[in-house]
């Protein structure tokens, strides 16, 4: 990897399967108010977490292959599921830095946890890709690790079903295991998961930490710029330009709650081509 063909006033690429990854995108546009930011929501082939790895790395090739058509400086995966699969392979095939949510986020549990007994939910490929698991194992052998797959978390969070009976059921369902386990800290393995963050927290009760790796994930963003001289220096600030390979409505209504204020550009943009 090397940075010589990257401008500095290049924009940022971020992509997620669909809404989920705009936690990720907000905390770094909070953090880094002057970089460009290009968000790529997939929401065509929404979700991908039940999908097989090797369609989700041939989906993370076409995101990045899209994102990478406008000259971006680095590339950020907001999804948990295509980290998983696809983070090593592109770090390798591209030449600029490539970053994921997951060992952000693995790496915040760690130094929250008191008890070491730590929850992961997300989407069935990452549970069942155990990355997680082997990422906090890797940092400290002696903890206990738990984990849960929520399928039906992603439908409810694109749907903007963000609290009511349905959604604490499901999330009873989900949880009332790990509550048992007795763990002190849950890692919400799915950018999707933190706009259910209050029926979660209401679920497993207020002792229990919830890690979202946004925040994590923006440092990250941060240190990479500042390591290969990557900072915007024009000191201008514009709302990110959002893409998605299905309707631009539907993002717009759903992605208001994550995003917080209106989406002002939202665009269509032609994934079939390159995938
Ligand atoms: N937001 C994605 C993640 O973090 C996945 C949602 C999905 O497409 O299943 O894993």
């Amino acid at each position: 990897m090397n940075d010589l063909n990257a401008s500095s006033c290049a924009p940022i690429g971020i992509f997620d399967s669909g809404v989920g990854g705009l936690t990720v995108c907000r905390k770094i546009s909070e953090l880094l108010p002057f970089e460009k930011i290009i968000y790529l929501g997939d929401t065509a082939r929404v979700p991908y977490g039940s999908k097989a790895p090797e369609t989700v790395l041939r989906y993370a090739r076409s995101c990045a292959a899209v994102l990478l058509k406008y000259k971006i400086k680095m590339l950020v995966i907001a999804c948990n599921t295509a980290t998983a699969f696809a983070l090593e392979a592109l770090q390798k095939e591209l030449d600029i830095p490539v970053l994921g949510v997951l060992r952000p986020g693995a790496t915040a549990a760690l130094s929250r946890t008191k008890n070491g007994i730590i929850g992961v939910i997300g989407t069935r490929g990452v549970i069942n890709s155990r990355s997680y698991e082997k990422t906090l194992k890797a940092q400290r052998p002696d903890i206990d690790v738990y984990s849960q797959a929520c399928p039906l978390f992603v439908p409810f969070a694109e749907e903007g079903w963000v609290s009511g009976d349905a959604l604490f059921h499901v999330a009873r369902h989900y949880l009332e295991d790990l509550k048992k386990k007795k763990i002190d800290t849950l890692v919400l393995g799915c950018t999707h998961y933190p706009l259910l963050k209050n029926t979660i927290q209401a679920v497993l009760g207020e002792d229990v930490m919830l890690v979202d790796s946004a925040e994590e994930t923006a440092k990250d963003v941060v240190e990479s710029l500042d390591k290969n001289f990557l900072f915007n220096k024009e000191k201008e600030v514009t709302q990110p330009l959002f893409l998605v390979t299905d309707s631009p409505e539907a993002f717009r209504s759903t992605g208001e709650k994550f995003w917080g204020t209106s989406l002002m550009s939202v665009q269509w943009v032609d994934i079939c081509s390159t995938s």
